[in-house]
């Protein structure tokens, strides 16, 4: 063990290590910024466009409106909206079919994590054809994908600016990742009024989303200082907002809050990593189809704690973030852990045994977890034994 991890000190003694920060998506964040989007198609020559979706989108409002200007617009529009949750392979590969086939030049993705990962993956596919999990391999990702326009209607994922997508397996039952600053949006068009509409239950599962993204990018082995300032700032207002935006769903500084915190933990984990929590997240939401936000949720504390040791400085600092007193770091740290305990029970998520997980999958996960590309990157070194440990607590 490097002696470094020992004292819990991670990061305390180190100069700053080598890094790349690539951004290449523009952001045009604000209400009713949406409404720009059908003239700078049109600027960029882009007439012929897919726009990806699911079933509980495709009727909103806001998506009649859009398909409106854009047609007002002279752009030719195909909707694909049979993207599910946890995006699965066969999603991907009939979207990327129905790009090709109507010669899109480029592609919306209008929605939640789900429609935008599957949105990116399905741009790589109808560039450079194939199967989609031979995108896992990025080095086959040779130049850039469809141009891809996002649209985000949650605030968690921030999938609106990252270039990375999680797509499951079907016949695995495992998800994987599609990994390439190729694959980023060429514009995030970010208008918080989109997500008003949100209810309770999913305001709050994608805003825990978005805290774990912040706080494991924090505390990952691979931040960066640039990184950790867009992670400690999205603590800060995911921390004051989250309830709110659940119980008051019209709140505009909540809602405001909630986007600004997603978008920032996005770009931070997108620079840094994600780690042990994402890990078993994805193993539950490849095997039983369970919402990623959940997953993240009822995980979260537990790793937290779990990694205490590994990090106590890093939790410390986003105790400072979360507003909290303390006096010696290893207080803070704890504070940290019971904070967002606390935010899991205000906001009324369910608990990790709801989701019906059986003994006789628990190695199942803990193998799949601990095969995760994110592994490597949380504080406390993990094996597929150290998830089994968390997993039987999380069962207890
Ligand atoms: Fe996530």
């Amino acid at each position: 063990m490097h002696p470094v991890f020992e004292r819990g000190l991670l990061f305390m003694n180190d100069i700053t290590k080598p890094f790349n920060f690539i951004l290449p998506t523009e952001i045009k964040y604000g209400e009713d910024s949406i409404a720009g989007l059908p003239g700078i198609l049109k600027d960029r020559d882009i007439e012929s466009v897919l726009l990806i979706t699911d079933p509980v989108i495709k009727v909103q409002p806001f998506t009649a409106d859009l398909l409106q200007n854009l047609s007002l617009a002279g752009i030719n529009v195909t909707v694909f909206d049979r993207v599910e949750p946890n995006p699965k392979d066969y999603n991907v590969m009939e979207a990327a079919a129905a790009a090709v086939d109507m010669k899109a030049r480029g592609i919306i993705a209008l929605g939640g994590g789900s429609p935008i990962d599957c949105a990116k993956a399905a741009a790589v596919v109808a560039a450079f054809g194939g199967k989609v999990r031979d995108y896992e391999d990025s080095s086959k990702i040779t130049g850039d994908a469809l141009p891809l326009f996002t649209v985000p209607t949650t605030a968690g994922t921030g999938s609106e600016v990252t270039f990375s997508s999680v797509i499951t397996d079907t016949s695995e039952n495992f998800k994987f990742t599609v990994k390439s600053s190729m694959i980023a949006p060429k514009i995030a068009f970010i208008d918080p009024l989109l997500t008003h509409s949100m209810p309770p239950a999913l305001t709050a599962a994608v805003g825990l989303d978005a805290l774990t993204h912040a706080i494991e990018a924090f505390t990952a082995r691979n931040a960066n200082p640039l990184s950790d300032a867009a992670a400690l700032h999205a603590v800060e207002l995911i921390n004051r907002s989250l309830v709110r935006a659940v119980r008051s769903p019209k709140d505009r500084t909540a809602r405001d809050d909630m986007m600004n915190g997603s978008l920032l933990a996005g770009i931070a984990f997108s620079h840094s990593d994600v780690a042990a929590v994402h890990c078993i997240a994805e193993a539950l939401g490849g095997k039983y189809d369970t919402p990623h936000g959940v997953c993240n949720a009822v995980t979260l504390p537990a790793i937290m704690e779990y990694n205490l040791d590994y990090g106590v400085s890093r939790y410390a600092r986003i105790a400072s973030a979360m507003g909290l007193p303390f006096g010696s770091e290893e207080e803070g740290a704890r504070r940290a852990v019971e904070r967002v305990k606390l935010l899991v029970k205000e906001t009324g998520l369910p608990e990790f045994r709801s989701f019906g997980v059986q003994d006789e999958d628990l190695q199942e996960l803990a193998e799949n977890s601990a095969r995760n590309g994110s592994n490597k990157d949380n504080p406390r070194p993990m094996t597929a034994e150290d998830y089994m440990t968390v997993l039987k607590r999380l069962m207890a």
